[in-house]
């Protein structure tokens, strides 16, 4: 990331709600980053933001051990007067370390509150006198720090908002990021537009521009390879790559057999009119027999995963580049940074765990600062197929984790067949707000009856899901006439298939794949 960026650090004291304050800056102009309260004076020094916003979170800022950010840190950015913007846990946080007074109420503040705007300046700007706020709080300020003035009142709080007398330093109690707050995103504007003084230059296209540039510095005249799956993120990786050193990127694409239905087809057309060098690499054999009667789900991945990176070490060491692209995102930054203290549910597959037999002078990772709709975004704006950039998310071992039994073709081939089925009703009855569709493969049989004759059939499980992130999801509460068309095509359409089964359990405690 080039130093010159302007940029609003959000420190993450546990709230839900901190990814959306991160979003909420982006969708202001500014980029925003988040960090752990853990970060140092020389990691600031280095970022050199124009703002920071202390996040909400769960602890009380007395409780032993609630997440805290250092004295001496806290001290910097104050004497720097580097402008600093406290919600909710973040602002008792301020009043806590400032010389003001907290305290745990009995009654949890939630929901929507009106509050008495008293001030005009910094972050209320052309606000009304009254507002409505989103609140979710059972600790209250009631004492400020010295050199601090009320900036807003509510019937049960008297002190449900403040700022220094120098007009650096904010707190809120209520959740400006949540679209309850009626002027929530007029107060951020504010705080970083009037208060922090940026400039609101990030924008898709201008990221483009500065990544190109930075992956042309970084190689210079050598050559890059990348393991493209086809995947939204991989593909988007390769045409931002593409578009710095064109036909010094070799793309690895690996057809293990367990890919959608067209999906090679798609991925192979999609990139022939590019300027890289792609390589398909057919290894369905290959993967099947090893697959070959294994029906455990972490053996699957395991194997896939081994599979695949061996195919990769084979390809690259032919190319001889210097270096990896990987399609890492934002969200996979933040999830591997707090990975430490999580139990493994599933082994995700990637190339992260390469052999060092291939040794690569750098690993770049040109979308490791963007949220997905971002990376979406920048994927339109470099010409990829619609289909490539709205596709749902689709899991590294393929179609092998959507069958609950062996990767067998009768196996493979139900599931992406009424896969494609599902996908294709759906997008015929405009369904939106959907995370992930597709079928299982049930290893267990049921009799039916198919032209008077009995028969001992295929069973398919349809997992249709909403989701904001694949940490939790919700089953769709599809309509019937709906779901009925999709069983009536799989069974009309895939003889070995007689019955059709819905799974309605949400994550937790069901996964989104079966497997
Ligand atoms: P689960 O099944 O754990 O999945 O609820 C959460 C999200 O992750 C995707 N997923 C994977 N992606 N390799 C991947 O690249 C994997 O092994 C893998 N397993 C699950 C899944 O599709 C969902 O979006």
């Amino acid at each position: 990331m080039s130093a010159e960026r302007e940029i609003i650090l959000v420190v993450d004291f546990g709230s839900q709600y901190t990814h959306l304050i991160a979003r909420r800056v982006r969708e202001l102009g500014v980029y925003s980053k988040i960090v752990f309260p853990e970060i140092t004076i020389p990691e600031i020094k280095k970022l050199s933001p124009k703002g920071i916003i202390l996040s909400g979170g769960p602890k009380s800022v007395y409780e032993k051990d609630s997440l805290n950010i250092g004295d001496e840190v806290f001290d910097y950015l104050v004497e720097k007067e580097i402008p600093i913007l406290g919600i909710c846990y973040g602002y008792q946080l301020i009043a806590y370390k400032m010389g003001g007074n907290v305290k745990r109420e009995q009654r949890k503040e939630y929901g929507v509150a009106n509050v008495e705007i008293l001030d005009s300046e910094g972050i209320f700007k052309d606000l009304e006198r009254k507002e409505i706020v989103w609140m979710s709080h059972s600790d209250q300020v009631f004492e400020i720090p010295p050199n601090f003035v009320v900036t807003s009142k509510t019937d049960t709080s008297p002190i449900a908002a403040f700022r220094n007398n120098s007009k650096t330093i904010y707190g809120l109690q209520w959740h400006p990021e949540v679209v309850h707050t009626k002027n929530g995103n007029k107060i951020l504007s504010n705080f970083v537009y009037n208060v922090c003084n940026c400039e609101g230059t990030w924008n898709l296209s201008n990221f483009i521009e500065e990544t190109v540039k930075n992956i042309k510095n970084k190689i210079g005249n050598g050559n890059a390879v990348i393991a493209l799956s086809g995947g939204v993120d991989s593909s988007v990786a390769a045409a931002i790559t593409e578009k710095a050193i064109g036909n010094r990127l070799y793309a690895v694409f690996v057809d293990h057999g367990l890919l959608r239905k067209g999906e090679a087809e798609l991925v192979s057309k999609a990139f022939s009119n590019h300027n890289i060098n792609f390589k398909k690499i057919n290894a369905k054999d290959r993967f099947f027999k090893k697959l070959d009667s294994i029906t455990d789900p972490e053996k699957k991945r395991m194997i896939i995963g081994e599979e695949f990176i061996r195919i990769f070490e084979e390809e690259a060491r032919k190319i001889g580049a210097d270096f990896l692209v990987q399609g890492t995102i934002y969200p996979d930054v933040i999830e591997s940074g707090r990975s430490q203290h999580a139990d493994t549910i599933k082994s995700h597959h990637n190339v992260g765990g390469l052999p060092e037999s291939i040794s690569f002078k750098e690993i770049i990772e040109p979308l490791r600062d963007l949220y997905k709709d971002e990376v979406r975004e920048v994927g339109r704006k470099l010409g990829l197929p619609k289909k490539i950039i709205d596709q749902y998310p689709f899991p590294g071992p393929g179609l092998a984790v959507r069958i609950t039994g062996p990767v067998t073709e009768e196996n493979i081939k139900i599931c992406r067949d009424a896969s494609a089925i599902v996908e294709e009703e759906l997008e015929k009855a405009s369904i939106e707000n959907i995370w992930q569709a597709f079928a299982v493969t049930l290893e267990d049989r049921v009799v039916g009856v198919v032209g008077d004759q009995r028969k001992f059939g295929r069973i398919v499980g349809l997992r249709i899901v909403e989701s904001q992130d694949a940490m939790t999801a919700n089953f769709k509460k599809l309509p019937w006439d709906l779901l009925e068309n999709i069983s009536t095509r799989i069974t009309n359409e895939i003889p070995e298939v007689v019955s059709v089964a819905y799974f309605i359990s949400h994550k937790p405690p069901q996964t989104i794949e079966p497997c």
